[in-house]
């Protein structure tokens, strides 16, 4: 590995004034010593800090753009707060042989989950990759290709195909459902585009695949997001779970909300003519902010990303979070600061490539930080991605400043969920709640989920208690779960109508 002094930049640097400083004129700064390279990248780097002040800001941003979610169906709104049709949590008595699908990254997964009550379910399942060419192909390929994945599964796994398990399909996708069964796929995120999918009911998309192939038929119970997944698969174990949290590739939150709070659904009475005291709302929080009501938090790198993303203008408040795009956000501040000379002696060819520095990144990066601090490793790991990415000149400055971008996005990354997590706790004003999280960035990066928790803390008012939960396997058993509580309440539905029709008869 090449190593080089680091240089000073000749050229004039703007340097913001800090909080009540005077602003430093040119001949001053020409005085003054010349600033270290953490200074200069420190104040380029001040608008990712966001103070409590603006957090709050953010939140009350938030909930008035979930207001005007829950108000209507019809008008084009940021946050679409779907209503899901799932007003009931597990009660513990779920049984039964249920399969689950689970379709919501590059991954697609089978499931055959057997539940007897215990919070143990037996399961086995298989991961099926789902190739960029077919995320990105035509609908009719993507859902042949799961229903493909199924009957693989079924074959592999001794399950008989005329037998039809009821089925629990998690699509991670904002729908806007029209019962538990059916929902149209509004718009596609994180990197899918397959055509012909918006617009559509993905359920009938799905029946459509298997008659096409002709050996699987299967029964839709339940369609659901991984959000709300993640809420029944806590619950089934902890009663007080009423918000659900995915932080991994896109992000997104569910939570119990009071029906006389959803305009939008005033006079619903259910199958049954029951109406429900509450209901699961998929509150769709990734595209908070597509109004432009997050401009004041927002920087220029996040204006880049989105810019140079897929889906330009869509899903602002997911791409300044989720894992699809921390990397990439590191990387564009990387370049930038390489740019401007403040890093890799101003070689910024190899940090300039598109997507080269995955999140994953993020999260080894912000570990090698921990462990460097804790015995002196001296950024090992940083200095092997750094190198392996194509960078030629990085000198231990070098490391540590990137690591200082990593934490400086991941907690930014953090603090931004928390926001959206105390602003849900408020809203409620429960006495006590347990929010279910799940996703590849909760679960892997080193010191998120402890951010997380402390800023929650920060925010929440009043004597609100609450607490973060891992889910296991919220898409998976969560959906088996969420198929056991339909298929259960339609039993007991049933077995009182029988009830109250032999009552009424032998009156
Ligand atoms: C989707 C949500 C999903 C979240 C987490 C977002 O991009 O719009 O429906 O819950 O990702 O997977």
């Amino acid at each position: 590995m090449s190593s080089c002094v680091f240089q000073y930049p000749t050229q004039q640097i703007n340097v913001a004034p800090k909080n009540g400083a005077k602003k430093v004129r040119p001949a001053e700064l020409r005085l003054q010593a010349p600033q270290s390279a953490r200074d200069l990248i420190q104040d380029e780097c001040r608008s990712l800090v966001l103070s409590n002040q603006q957090l709050k800001r953010l939140m009350a941003a938030m909930e008035k753009s979930m207001e005007e979610g829950l108000a209507t169906s019809t008008k084009k709104v940021a946050v679409k707060m779907l209503p899901t049709y799932v007003d009931s949590v597990p009660n513990g008595t779920e049984r039964g042989d249920f399969l689950a699908l689970d379709l919501g990254g590059t991954n697609f997964r089978v499931l055959h989950i057997r539940l007897d009550g215990t919070p143990q379910a037996e399961m086995r399942g298989k991961i099926f990759r789902v190739p960029e060419s077919i995320m990105r192909g035509s609908g009719e390929a993507l859902f042949d290709h799961i229903a493909d994945c199924m009957a693989k599964f079924m074959e592999e796994n001794g399950l008989r195909k005329d037998v039809k398990l009821p089925l629990g399909f998690t699509f991670s996708f904002p729908c806007a459902q029209q019962g538990l069964t059916k929902g149209k796929l509004i718009s596609w995120t994180k990197g899918f585009k397959a055509s012909g999918v918006e617009g559509s009911d993905v359920v009938t998309l799905l029946r459509e695949a298997c008659h096409r192939r002709k050996d699987i038929d299967i029964d839709v119970v339940a369609l659901l997001n991984d959000t709300v997944g993640t809420l029944m698969a806590c619950a089934f174990q902890e009663n007080t779970c009423q918000i659900g949290v995915i932080v991994g590739t896109g992000t997104n939150a569910c939570y119990m909300e009071r029906m006389d709070r959803i305009p939008k659904l005033a006079g619903y009475v259910d199958e049954h003519d029951h109406t429900p005291e509450e209901m699961i709302i998929n509150t769709e929080w990734g595209a908070f902010g597509d109004d432009g009501t997050m401009h004041f938090c927002r920087t220029k790198w996040d204006d880049q990303v989105d810019r140079e993303s897929i889906n330009p203008g869509q899903q602002l408040y997911e791409k300044m979070i989720s894992g699809m795009y921390m990397g990439e956000v590191v990387r564009v501040i990387l370049e930038d600061l390489a740019r401007k000379n403040l890093l890799f002696c101003g070689n910024f060819e190899a940090i300039s490539k598109a997507h080269c520095f995955p999140t994953k990144f993020v999260s080894e990066i912000d570990q090698d930080l921990i462990d460097s601090e804790q015995d002196d490793a001296n950024f090992q790991k940083t200095y092997q991605i750094l190198e392996d990415i194509g960078i030629e000149t990085v000198s231990s400055s070098d490391c540590a400043n990137v690591a200082y971008v990593c934490s400086l996005v991941s907690t930014r990354a953090a603090h931004l969920t928390a926001a959206g997590i105390a602003m849900l706790l408020n809203r409620m004003n429960k006495r006590m709640v347990t929010v279910g999280v799940d996703g590849s960035v909760y679960r892997f990066h080193p010191t998120y989920p402890k951010l997380l928790d402390e800023k929650i803390d920060e925010l929440i008012v009043g004597d609100i208690e609450y607490q973060l939960m891992l889910s296991e396997d919220g898409s998976g058993r969560g959906a088996a779960l969420v198929a056991a509580v339909a298929t259960r309440i339609k039993a007991e539905k049933l077995a009182l109508r029988k009830l109250s029709a032999i009552k009424f008869s032998s009156n």
